[in-house]
């Protein structure tokens, strides 16, 4: 289907139905939506500070310097480290690919990368990609939460790995990993191995401090944040030296040429900030919204099965549900016509029809994993009556697609 097909079957499909009354924005995963502090930091940005070219050497390209500098303090100060260990890129997908192949030319004897089998695929592709070059790529195995099998990553971490790659949290079932154990176990093998977490759905949900954590690496997502989308940024600790992957007119940052987008990038910062401002009770108030919303699934709905853990280990955000004998797309635009927006399965292959790796990996069937949804609460854009509404216009919509589904629970 080409883009204007797509935009004129849109238009009928509103023309037919009209445009739903009440609308609630659950796809917090596929892009995080943007709180108005960021959007007022970036227009002041645009209008004052951020306009110029903050690497060159006139007032204009001073101001933006210092604009950009403060924006980046500002972040430092929240995941502790020096604003010097931040580097800017135009997304998460870009901050994890400069951290696996950035990091690919490091030491010609370490050939070896190790992921977990439920990586983002920004950090599984770039992974394949040096896999074609001669790496030897090592997938850890995860249990039916998604927690990463530590003995495994035990006996394959040696003198030949050259990084290991484990998110914080997982963007599609809310795992948040033992990364103070899986940090003990490589460091312990070999201090010289790199340790990179994509931190993209971690920031804002859990406390991340980077002197603490002790990894060499860690990817950011302005969007994953509440702040503008096309920003990114990867942490890279003090002494590691990695190769740009793109190449260009130098900018502030070595690593990432080109002009930085400063508006952008002060617009995600004064999300972190907000989002960190009252953390706790963000991160209470999200719990309350994903408990509410996942014990009346659950409890309302026959034929479900919660995807990941529960409690705190999950993310206070993360919200992913298997409907059985019901397809997971097909729900999402019967829910999308009441207005719920939410997506299925893995929200980065939502348009393509393959069921979620990480859903697979954790030991789902191929109809479990078609049948998901994935829902992600926010601490700004959520209400307690936008998760009534859900609960109320769901059970009907899950009857209907079921309705027309080929396969039926069997009779008791
Ligand atoms: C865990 C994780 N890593 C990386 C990304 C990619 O970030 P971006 O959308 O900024 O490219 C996402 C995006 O959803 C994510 O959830």
């Amino acid at each position: 289907m080409t883009y204007s097909d797509l935009s004129k079957s849109i238009d009928e499909l509103i023309k037919s139905h009209g445009l739903p009354k009440r609308e609630v924005y659950l796809d917090h995963e596929n892009s995080g939506l943007i709180i108005p502090e960021a959007i007022k930091a970036m227009n002041e940005a645009y209008e004052l500070s951020g306009k110029g070219h903050p690497s060159i050497t006139h007032l204009m390209g001073w101001r933006s310097y210092q604009a950009l500098y403060e924006a980046t303090v500002n972040i430092a100060s929240v995941i502790n480290c020096s604003p010097e260990e931040i580097v800017y890129t135009h997304s998460g997908t870009e901050a994890n690919n400069l951290a696996i192949i950035g990091s690919s030319e490091l030491s010609p004897k370490r050939k070896k990368i190790i992921v977990s089998s439920i990586e983002h695929l920004s950090v599984i592709f770039p992974a394949e990609k040096l896999e074609k070059r001669g790496f030897k790529v090592i997938r850890i195995p995860v249990d039916g939460e998604g927690f990463v099998n530590l003995d495994f990553l035990s006996k394959h971490v040696d003198k030949e790995t050259l990084i290991v790659s484990i998110a914080a949290i997982n963007h599609e079932i809310g795992t948040i990993q033992d990364l103070k154990a899986i940090r003990d176990i490589v460091r312990d093998k070999d201090d010289r191995i790199l340790i990179h977490t994509d931190a993209c759905d971690a920031l804002g949900r859990i406390p991340l401090d980077m002197k603490k954590l002790d990894v060499d690496l860690a990817s950011f997502s302005s969007h994953k944040v509440y702040g503008p989308k096309g920003v990114g940024a990867l942490y890279v600790r003090e002494g590691i030296k990695l190769e740009p992957i793109i190449h260009g007119q130098l900018s502030t940052q070595k690593l990432w040429p080109g002009v930085e987008n400063t508006p952008s990038i002060i617009g995600f910062s004064k999300a972190v900030e907000i989002i960190h401002r009252n953390f706790e009770e963000n991160v209470s108030k999200m719990i309350s919204f994903r408990d509410r919303l996942i014990n009346g699934i659950l409890s309302n709905i026959d034929y479900t099965l919660l995807n990941g853990p529960l409690g705190y280990k999950r993310a206070p955000d993360n919200v992913n549900i298997s409907f059985l004998y019901c397809e997971g797309e097909a729900l999402t635009v019967e829910l999308s016509m009441k207005g719920v927006y939410v997506s299925s399965g893995s929200a980065c292959t939502s348009r393509v029809l393959e069921p979620s790796h990480v859903l697979l990996a954790i030991g789902r069937k191929y109809e479990e994993a078609h049948g998901s949804l994935l829902m992600k609460v926010s601490p700004f854009h959520t209400t307690l009556e936008d998760i009534e509404y859900v609960l109320e216009v769901l059970p009907d919509a899950v009857r209907r697609i079921r309705s027309l589904s080929p396969i039926k629970p069997k009779v008791r």
